[in-house]
């Protein structure tokens, strides 16, 4: 019997510790490895409380980061965006150095050489009540799976993306659980075969994807949508942003309208999931030539340049 926490693994793909895998023997399965406060525990075994104020309240931060080749990547920055976004909440009982361990060490245990690593703390369980107790233990959750590595050919083709209304709160530089209307909005995007929707603000500007930062080429210049607020600061973007000023591409912080967007010769996004990913069709519309662009290939480029070496240390 399959574990409901698991999944086929592809042929020649490295499995994770012996003990986990013991009840499952039809398929070589891979389960997520999951760490919950403090230890890691089979999936199955890995409950939260009901009272638990991520689950009632989205009371949350996260973090999501992935391996390349065995090496966990850019783990100082989104180690730092983490103890950002728990500062921004309130959210002081968790230890920022101790919840890096506890990554390694799952990501260890994990032998997964390209991994997911998504990383949740909560405020903790205590009965319902909207004010927080300032005394509760932080829920530590850090599952570890496999990605698939980005494949040149396939990933760098270009994706298809929707507008929509971006319907967030106004702290959307905060890596909350709190995802309702990105939720909302990617599966619309996947309603209409596109991979993201592309949000848009009350004054009718551009802020970022649903999971993804954007950027876009108009008049061979390179934009992106300014820091503040309105985005998440993405490590992806940060990373990208260097390689354009390595290369002597300047890159200008703009707020752009829909109907500019529109126009633009190239439009990218950029996840740690998705790396540097073209956007080829806006609303069923081609954005430029309807390919990936010259600028965007090139930072793709840079992009799995630094990746190759483990050039991810901030400057
Ligand atoms: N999402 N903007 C939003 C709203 C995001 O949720 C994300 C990341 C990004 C890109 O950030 P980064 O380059 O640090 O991955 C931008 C993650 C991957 C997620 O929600 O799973």
């Amino acid at each position: 019997m399959r574990s409901a926490n698991s999944y086929p693994v592809e042929p020649g793909r490295r499995s994770v510790s012996g003990a986990l895998l013991d009840s499952m023997s039809e398929v070589t399965p891979v389960p997520e490895v999951v760490y919950l406060n403090g230890k890691i525990v089979p999936p199955d075994e890995a409950v939260v409380s009901v009272n638990d104020r991520g689950f009632l309240f989205g009371d949350a931060i996260y973090e999501a980061l992935r391996s390349y080749d065995g090496r966990l990547w850019a783990m100082t920055r989104h180690m730092r965006r983490l103890a950002r976004s728990l500062d921004a909440v309130d959210l002081r009982s968790a230890d920022v150095d101790e919840v890096r361990a506890a990554i390694e060490e799952t990501y260890q245990a994990s032998e997964i050489p390209n991994a997911l690593v998504y990383l949740q703390i909560t405020r903790g369980v205590a009965p319902r009540s909207h004010a927080y107790p300032r005394d509760l233990r932080p829920t530590v959750l850090i599952t570890v799976r496999d990605i698939a590595p980005v494949v040149a050919g396939i990933d760098f083709d270009g994706e298809a993306a929707v507008t929509a209304p971006d319907l967030r709160w106004r702290r959307c530089d905060v890596k909350s659980t709190n995802l309702l209307p990105n939720v909302l909005a990617k599966t619309r995007a996947h309603d209409h075969g596109a991979r993201e929707a592309i949000l848009v603000d009350t004054e009718g500007c551009v802020t970022e994807g649903t999971s993804t930062s954007v950027f876009w080429v108009a008049q061979n210049r390179l934009f992106a949508t300014p820091g503040g607020p309105e985005i998440l600061p993405g490590i992806t973007r940060e990373v990208v942003m260097e390689i354009a000023r390595d290369e002597g591409i300047p890159v200008l912080a703009e707020r752009v309208t829909l109907q500019e967007f529109r126009r633009a010769s190239e439009i990218f996004l950029t996840s740690t999931g998705h790396e540097v990913c073209p956007v080829i069709r806006l609303d069923g519309a081609s954005v430029g030539s309807g390919r990936a662009g010259p600028l965007t290939l090139r930072l793709q480029k840079g992009f799995r340049a630094r990746v190759a070496v483990g050039d991810d240390e901030p400057r």
